[in-house]
């Protein structure tokens, strides 16, 4: 029977060559060649008709065993790579160093300062308001007595979105909103939020972010505003600093003023830290031991009449740059760090 001789060298070869494999990919083509539908076990049972018919039934049934016993053989093997894989990658896995953690984020250091400024007035019995950075004229104009001819009005200061649709260029409507809301005495509401002008360089963003405070009541002075604003910087400066008022002007307040801080690095002695003073003295206030911090002023009538408030009502209005105030609080000298999101700045500000 030299079908069945050749069936058997064939089965003694394939173990030989299997033994001698170093991949499964090896013995995945192995069993292309040798027991595939066109490979040499294929090829023998092919030849069947060259046997007497009556040998044929026993011949078919050995080939098959021999392909199920082969197939068997090759799958042991397949496992046995499949296994030895298994056990390399765990013997590089080392369980006892430490986890991966996930990144943490943190809230952005001009967020931490606004809500820390608003958690100060709050606890004042300020309300936090919000409304839309897309305003109208009226809202941020015309109410708030900017006379039509107004250089804020001009384009090369506004982003206008529309005819009378202007981007906010302060929070400022938001005084013209609460009173309208309220309809009358009390008001103290503080209005935290971004406002938009055409301006850009060092110190200048075409986003920045304001909040403006207001209270309206019987007997408002000017003493209450510097009460209030005393009490906010020590509280997010500390104890000593001082305060002082200069005579300004707004469109919508009256008498209007702007609020200076003794400089936190001179102290308010406008002389440098080490002594030396030179022509100049303290780089931070430029020598003059005070820094601007911002624009306030008595409610002007002409914006109680605007939103139908007794003119002889009585309050005050401060607008506060939150950058600004960051940048004093943490020593920052450049206005574009706040908005460049690189994450090594970002990081140092995690409460
Ligand atoms: N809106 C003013 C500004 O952006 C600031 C301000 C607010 C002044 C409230 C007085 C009262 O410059």
């Amino acid at each position: 029977m030299k079908l069945i001789a050749e069936l058997d060298n064939l089965a003694d070869a394939f173990a030989a060559e299997l033994a001698g494999v170093a991949s499964a990919a090896e013995a995945e083509s192995l069993r292309n060649v040798r027991l595939g539908r066109k490979g040499d076990l294929a090829a023998l049972m092919n030849r069947l008709p060259e046997l007497p018919a009556e040998e044929r039934p026993a011949f078919g049934k050995a080939a098959n065993a021999v392909k199920e016993r082969l197939n068997r053989l090759l799958e042991d093997r397949l496992a046995a790579f499949r296994a030895e894989a298994e056990d390399a990658s765990l013997s590089r896995f080392d369980p006892t160093l430490p986890g991966r953690m996930p990144e943490r984020g943190s809230l952005h250091p001009i967020t931490l300062v606004m809500e820390e400024i608003c958690g100060i007035l709050n606890n004042l019995g300020f309300e936090t308001v919000y409304g839309p950075e897309v305003e109208t004229d009226f809202h941020n104009f015309g109410a708030l007595n900017f006379p039509d001819d107004h250089p804020a009005r001009d384009m090369q200061d506004t982003l206008f979105i529309a005819e009378g649709i202007v981007m906010r260029t302060h929070t400022s409507p938001m005084q013209v909103r609460a009173m309208l809301e309220r309809k009358k005495p009390p008001v103290a509401v503080i209005a935290p939020g971004k406002v938009y002008r055409r301006d850009y360089d060092l110190t200048h963003s075409p986003m920045f972010h304001q909040i403006e405070g207001l209270l309206v009541d019987e007997n408002i002075s000017l003493a209450h505003l510097r009460g209030v604003l005393t009490h906010f910087l020590r509280e997010f400066f500390g104890a000593d600093v001082k305060l002082r008022f200069r005579p300004s002007f707004f469109p919508f307040t009256e008498p209007s003023v702007e609020v200076d801080m003794s400089c936190l690095i001179c102290r308010g002695s406008g002389r440098r830290e080490d002594g030396k003073g030179g022509e100049d003295g303290c780089r931070v206030c430029k020598g003059t031991g005070w820094l601007e911090i911002l624009g306030a002023g008595m409610v002007d009538p002409a914006v109680f009449a605007a939103v139908g408030f007794d003119p002889a009502c009585a309050g005050f209005a401060f607008g506060l740059g939150v950058e600004r105030v960051a940048m004093l609080k943490y020593g920052i000298d450049d206005l574009r760090m706040f908005f460049e999101n690189d994450l090594r700045f970002l990081g140092q500000f995690v409460k």
